[in-house]
């Protein structure tokens, strides 16, 4: 996610913002800006890269002297890293100054209709929108300007904003992102986290949604987005300042896990218009979709393992053929591919090196490359033919969670999208789908709630020698990845398999006490897997089950089950990879181990 900072005070703002966004660095970013009011103007200087060359460009804030500043980190969602899509952003004037965390879904027909009006853009974000649309409901009261533009925006923000000819003001606003306001002797902050301002105060504001602060020297006002006014309490943060960086989390991993309601929202949404999926940037016409013959999913890790539930959804839904690779097996097998094949390949990083040479393979061969990352101007989101980007912010802990969710969720978008071009999803269907879809990150949000009933069952297998999980079809898949997860941060052997697959050898390794985990969310494969689960019982496994609500049959056979909500079975590992990430995690932290440092592992593998 991106930094803010800002701050109005007695003191010289510059230095103030800059260490306060260094604070944020862990939020992941890769460019970084500030604008300081200098006593006649706005100056403001912004740069592609680490803070440090900010540093440098203004000499730690010495060049850029004056009482009232905002700065920002960027993690690039609109328009690759640079010192243009760098924010601040500000009108043509530079009269009014903003800065930008979240994703303003409606920013292309805005600005459409700022352009009619003459306005003019020099940059591809969201967020030069913003500032040219607070320009043109500009009438010298920032406050009205500030509701009329809420008003018309749809989608998430996190906003600091500063008016040349109200220098003794800053303003905030609030929707999704989260954004907090300091109040101390020394003068008012704005943050999008705790740790930018910890030093000077411990009393803040958490702004609720589509709430405005207007910051004075000494003093907070806070509004409503309409304008009329309302008392805030202060609260007191008692965490030290390294807490402070995981939002009090002990672990980024875990606060990851529970940023995937936000990012499978912040994926889907923006490309639902009126209940029509809208995928800019897929670099495919309809023709060109109508005319795929087969699909060739390419990626390492996880990354992988979301390809291997696309097979299931894409073959299953649309019965497209949907070849799955690990990377460095795709690149080294002299890969079949027809003219009319697409290739899609799935990275957080958008980094790792097998994945990069498959599309590189892809490309040499005749074929489109469709890649879906997270990292914005990754090499690549660079060196594919288009790319669908996850909207999941900056993943720091080394397991992903929160990108493996969004990875899902751009699969069931471009496999309703193939459905309806190709006439294969009638209305009802994708109706009903579109139902389930947006469901999701509320659903996932329910299933977070059964984090100490997980977590008391995890210390139980901190022990744990070997862990099986067993899955059919997608629930194969979500086995993969659940089995993934626990070995990597718990360093508990476990394998995930094919349920049918155990009898043929495997199955000789439970012995009385080995853990099962099956999964057994797809209605058409339930009794096949709940004979399995019958299998592994008669040799003594302890099985937890995850099966959906309602499915009380399976409590007969499985020693422990976690429910999920019910959905679409092409859906069911959005939400059956919840339980089992808190699994892994819980027993990773039973260890005491570093959960988000896993011993041999690197969060991106830019090596073969
Ligand atoms: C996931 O928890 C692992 N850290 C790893 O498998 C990862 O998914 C894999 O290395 C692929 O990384 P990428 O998505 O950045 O390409």
């Amino acid at each position: 996610m991106c930094g803010i900072v800002g701050y109005i005070g007695k003191k010289q703002a510059a230095p103030i913002v800059l260490e306060g966004l260094s604070k944020l660095e862990y939020r992941g970013y890769d460019s970084a800006g500030i604008a300081v009011y200098d006593g006649e103007k706005i100056v403001t200087k912004k740069a592609a890269g680490r803070l440090a060359v900010l540093e440098n460009l203004t000499h730690s804030g010495e060049n850029m002297p004056g009482f009232s500043g905002i700065g920002h980190t960027r993690w690039a969602t609109h328009g690759a890293p640079s010192d243009l899509n760098a924010h601040p952003h500000t009108n043509k004037e530079g009269t009014i100054v903003v800065v930008h965390n979240g994703i303003i879904e409606n920013y292309m027909s805005l600005k459409t209709k700022l352009t009619d009006k003459g306005y003019s853009f020099a940059s591809e974000t969201d967020t030069e929108v913003l500032a040219q649309l607070l320009d043109y409901y500009y009438s010298g009261n920032p406050l009205q300007a500030i509701t009329k533009v809420l008003h018309r925006v749809e989608g998430s923000y996190a906003l600091g904003i500063m008016f040349a000819d109200h220098p003794d003001e800053l303003y905030a606003a609030r929707k999704e992102s989260p954004l907090i306001v300091g109040h101390s002797d020394e003068g008012c902050f704005i943050a999008s986290d705790v740790p930018a301002i910890l030093k000077y105060t411990r009393s803040v504001y958490y702004l609720d949604n589509q709430e405005i602060a207007m910051l004075k020297a000494d003093q907070v006002s806070f509004f409503t987005v309409d304008e009329e006014s309302i008392e805030k309490k202060p609260v007191t943060i008692d965490w030290d300042a390294n807490a402070a960086e995981k939002a009090g989390y002990e672990f980024f991993m875990l606060k990851e896990i529970y940023e995937e309601p936000k990012t499978v929202t912040d994926t889907i949404s923006p490309r639902i218009r009126d209940g029509k999926i809208e995928i800019e940037g897929l670099g495919l016409t309809d023709e060109e979709l109508k005319a795929i013959s087969r699909i060739h999913i390419v990626a390492c890790g996880s990354a992988y393992h979301t390809g291997v539930t696309a097979k299931y959804v894409i073959e299953g839904m649309l019965r497209i053929p949907v070849e799955v690779d690990v990377a460095s097996e795709f690149r080294y097998r002299d890969p079949i591919l027809s003219k009319n094949d697409l290739v899609i390949v799935v990275s957080q990083s958008g980094e790792t090196a097998d994945t990069l040479e498959a599309v590189r393979e892809s490309k040499a061969k005749g074929l489109k490359v469709l890649a879906i990352v997270n990292v914005v101007g990754s090499s690549i989101a660079r060196e594919a033919d288009s790319v669908f980007y996850t909207w999941a912010g900056p993943e720091i802990s080394v397991a992903t969670t929160k990108a493996y969710s969004a990875q899902l969720a751009a699969f069931y978008l471009l496999a309703m999208k193939l459905g309806r071009v190709r006439g294969v999803i009638d209305d009802k269907r994708y109706s009903e789908l579109m139902d389930y879809l947006c469901a999701l990150p509320d659903q996932i949000e329910l299933l977070l709630g059964q984090k100490e009933k997980i977590q008391h069952f995890a210390n139980r297998y901190v022990a744990a020698k070997d862990v099986f999980f067993i899955g059919r079809g997608i629930d194969y898949a979500i086995g993969l990845e659940g089995s993934l997860k626990l070995k990597e941060i718990s360093y508990i052997h476990s394998e995930a398999y094919a349920a049918g697959e155990l009898k043929h050898g495997t199955i000789s390794l439970i012995e009385p006490g080995t853990l099962v985990v099956a999964v057994a969310t797809q209605p058409e494969l339930f009794a096949k897997t709940l004979s399995n689960i019958k299998e592994v019982k008669a040799r003594g496994a302890f099985v937890m089950a995850v099966a959906e609500r309602g499915r009380k049959e399976i409590e007969k056979e499985a020693d422990y089950v976690l429910y999920i909500p019910h959905t679409d079975p092409f859906f069911a590992n959005s939400l059956a990879i919840i339980p089992l990430q808190l699994f892994a995690y819980y027993v990773s932290v039973g260890k005491g181990y570093d959960v988000d440092h896993p011993r041999n592992l690197a969060k991106s593998v830019t090596v073969e």
